[in-house]
């Protein structure tokens, strides 16, 4: 997955925070040397995705966002599927990977550009969660 303008929110901290969700599914594809490396590469991505949403919730709060819960739902749907997916790894581990990086590239693709570009217009330029 290659980040594109198109992905871009126009608030900083989520850009840089959507950049580093990029990165971390690029970083899937690198050859890694065993396997408790890439499964800790996986783990630390499954977190990254998680704060995210996490702080994309509250600045969405915090600016009133009218489409929040609707947001959240669609967060919170995917986090299931998350939950599903690093369960099977963890019993098949890296054959599971081309499944995973297929998954996570096409839904952030989706998600960047059909939802959060929905309240990049609106919340604009936004301090940082506390
Ligand atoms: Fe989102
Ligand atoms: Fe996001």
């Amino acid at each position: 997955m290659d980040w594109k303008p198109e992905y871009n929110v126009g608030v900083d901290y989520l850009d840089e925070q959507h950049k580093a969700i990029v990165e971390g599914i690029r970083h899937l594809s690198t050859e890694f040397e065993n396997e408790q490396g890439l499964r800790q590469a996986v783990s630390e991505l499954f977190e990254l995705i998680r704060t995210h949403f996490r702080h994309e919730e509250i600045i969405l709060l915090r600016h009133g966002y009218r489409d929040r819960e609707k947001h959240e739902e669609i967060h919170s749907k995917f986090l299931d599927g998350l939950g599903i997916l690093e369960q099977k790894f963890a019993e098949v581990g890296s054959d599971l990977l081309p499944t995973i990086i297929d998954f996570l590239s096409q839904w952030f693709h989706d998600h960047f550009t059909q939802v959060d570009q929905k309240y990049a217009e609106i919340v604009g330029k936004f301090a940082r969660p506390a």
